[in-house]
């Protein structure tokens, strides 16, 4: 597996690969991988003839004060995991490669960024959008994976590639969750001992949530109360926000119906997480997004 860290560099490789008639599946990330990119990974390389995966702290997406410089990063770890799970080229930039200027110009995905973790990081998915273009233009793949428990990014991305009329079929797939139900996250490694399990809070919410759901409680004002109270009771927990909406919109609920996405964002001691499930419900007891 080849590791680039100039853009002619994974170009040319992109370049070669089409011209062999090969397909190429991106799958953007911000490196320390963990076993949701994997599966990322491993579905590329299934559906396509060249994996490719950047790995790339993108200085954009963060606020002042967030994680930035703190970021976990292992290029070494990140290059044998990919390769183990069947990349073929890691694009591994540095922020003078991706920015050697303040960029000027930036994708903003209008009314799917502003709430939810766009409320408590602005500017966050303008940064998202902004790189996962200049991605999608550095390597043209196909193909490109990124995962559900980013929920709201996924939602933006795949916009943006509607809107834009992007020739790259943008996949997402499933959380993946640890054996007791914490969804994995690059920014786990945070937490102490004590914040891993208190962690656990996010998931046993979520899922008291759709067991609430599924006994037909239906009013969204109910269904946030209850995950709320929830994540309260544990001590180390401070609730972000617990937002209940539509999937494909990302408007808030009053009542519960069709696809619906809930979604929270939790800190735990000074970690802050995410995590989110979506229910499909009859569309009959819809009355509306607010
Ligand atoms: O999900 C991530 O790791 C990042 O937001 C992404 C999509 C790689 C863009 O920097």
């Amino acid at each position: 597996m080849k590791v680039f860290h100039t853009i002619s560099e994974i170009r040319e490789f992109v370049r070669a690969a089409k011209g062999r008639g090969e397909s190429i599946g991106l799958v953007p990330t911000m490196g320390y991988l963990h076993d949701g990119h994997l599966s990322l990974v491993r579905r590329a390389r299934e559906e396509n003839d060249r994996v490719v995966v950047s790995v790339f702290v993108n200085p954009l997406q963060f606020g002042p004060g967030e994680d930035f410089e703190r970021y976990p990063r292992d290029l070494g770890r990140d290059s044998a995991l990919a390769a183990g799970a069947g990349a073929d080229a890691v694009f591994a930039p540095e922020v003078a490669e991706m920015y050697p200027e303040p960029t000027l110009t930036h994708v903003t995905v209008d009314g799917l960024s502003e709430g939810l973790c766009g409320a408590s990081r602005p500017g966050h998915f303008r940064g998202v959008a902004t790189v996962v273009m200049k991605l999608l233009n550095i390597v043209s793949p196909n193909r490109a994976y990124f995962g559900q428990k980013d929920a709201q990014q996924a939602t933006v991305i795949r916009r943006m590639a509607a809107d834009l009329n992007l020739d790259t079929s943008i996949v997402i797939l499933p959380i993946v969750r640890e054996s007791d139900g914490l969804a994995m996250s690059s920014r786990n490694v945070y937490l102490t001992p004590e914040g891993r399990r208190a962690a656990l809070v996010l998931s046993s919410s979520l899922r008291l949530a759709s067991e609430i759901v599924d006994g037909g409680e239906r009013d969204a004002a109910s269904v946030r109360r209850a995950i709320v109270a929830g994540i309260s009771a544990e001590p180390m927990a401070r609730v972000d926000y617990v937002a209940i909406v539509h999937a494909d919109n990302l408007k808030p609920l009053d009542r519960l119906a069709g696809r619906v996405l809930i979604a929270l964002a939790v800190f735990i001691d000074k970690v802050r997480l995410i995590d989110n499930v979506v229910l499909d419900l009859d569309e009959s007891a819809a009355d509306g997004a607010r």
